[in-house]
């Protein structure tokens, strides 16, 4: 049996099937992912993030907002902090790095008020789900990428129940030491598409809000 009939057999469980007629290294690292919570105390190569972080602004994004933003947490102590805030899950103690994924609706707020535009919209229902699905798009795409360097990785969610929930306090100060955001928040820069701009084709980060 080859390899990839292998992994695909074991994903659907029908016993052996046939090679497909297709296959690639992607598959085979999609194919291949489990979530690991065990992780070696090594640092993560230089430039790493920077992979993941562009495999996660490759990802689609509703109307290409991009609403959301992502994290990076090294530190032993702030990921202590937020394993506490999560439920005591010590393997994101001993993850290398956490990556804090935020469906981020004041993203577009703050980029409108830079550019002095009006922005409506963007505190509705149907845009929280935009921001949650296009984080989650993110977040998987990094994921995989991830894996695709034979890095283990655990997606992980915030807790929600009463005792022990994320409020935007406790996060604040687990992120951002108290509500001071000190610069090293990654947030998605617009793909270099083109778009119309008033009738014009130009860069997307000059498209009118
Ligand atoms: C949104 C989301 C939240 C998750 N939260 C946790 C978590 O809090 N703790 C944990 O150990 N695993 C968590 N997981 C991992 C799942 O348990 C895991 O993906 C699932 O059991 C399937 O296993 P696999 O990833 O190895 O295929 C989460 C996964 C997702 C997608």
């Amino acid at each position: 049996m080859s390899y990839a009939s292998s992994l695909l057999s074991r994903r659907n469980r029908d016993g052996v099937l046939a090679a497909p007629a297709q296959w690639n290294a992607v598959l085979e690292t999609i194919l291949n992912h489990r979530s690991v919570r065990g992780f070696l105390p090594d640092q993560l190569p230089d430039g790493t993030l920077e992979l993941l972080i562009a495999a996660a602004q490759s990802a689609s994004s509703s109307s290409n907002l991009q609403f959301w933003s992502v994290v990076a947490v090294q530190e032993s102590e702030r990921k202590s902090r937020l394993a506490e805030l999560a439920g005591q899950q010590q393997f994101i103690r001993d993850a290398p790095l956490l990556l804090v994924w935020l469906a981020d609706l004041s993203r577009l707020d703050r980029i409108a008020a830079e550019r002095q535009a009006q922005v409506e919209g963007t505190h509705y229902v149907e845009e929280f789900i935009v921001g949650v699905v296009d984080a989650a798009l993110a977040a998987q795409s990094a994921l995989i990428a991830a894996e695709s360097l034979s890095k283990r990785v655990v997606p992980d969610k915030a807790q929600t129940d009463s005792s022990n929930a994320w409020t935007k306090d406790a996060a604040d100060t687990a992120l951002y030491d108290g509500g001071s955001r000190d610069g090293w928040e990654i947030r998605p820069q617009s793909k270099n598409r083109k778009c119309q701009c008033g009738g014009n084709s130009c860069d997307s980060d000059q498209c009118s809000l």
